[in-house]
């Protein structure tokens, strides 16, 4: 999962410079909270292990990333992007 977002995180974060997005600011903030949250997670998995708990905050961690993230803020830039190329057309 860290990987992953690292990854994804990093491609998005430039390619909203490359688009001079105006909410990159907010947007840096939530992805840095989404990793301290997985940073919590894994420490607690390091020091008590494996449980139902735990699995349930991956879930949960999982769930606001991929639904709440990635359906709102996640479109708040597709569509800034969107609305620039449109503007180039006109
Ligand atoms: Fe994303
Ligand atoms: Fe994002």
């Amino acid at each position: 999962m860290r990987t992953y977002a690292e990854e994804h995180f990093r491609t998005e974060e430039a390619f909203m410079r490359l688009h001079a997005y105006p909410g990159l600011k907010d947007h840096l903030y939530q992805h840095a909270a989404f990793f301290r949250r997985l940073g919590e997670l894994e420490n607690d998995l390091m020091i008590f292990g494996p449980s139902q708990r735990l699995a349930d905050r991956a879930l949960d961690i999982t769930q606001d990333w991929l639904i709440d993230h990635i359906a709102d803020e996640d479109m708040l830039y597709a569509l800034h992007v969107k609305d620039g190329a449109r503007k180039l057309q006109d």
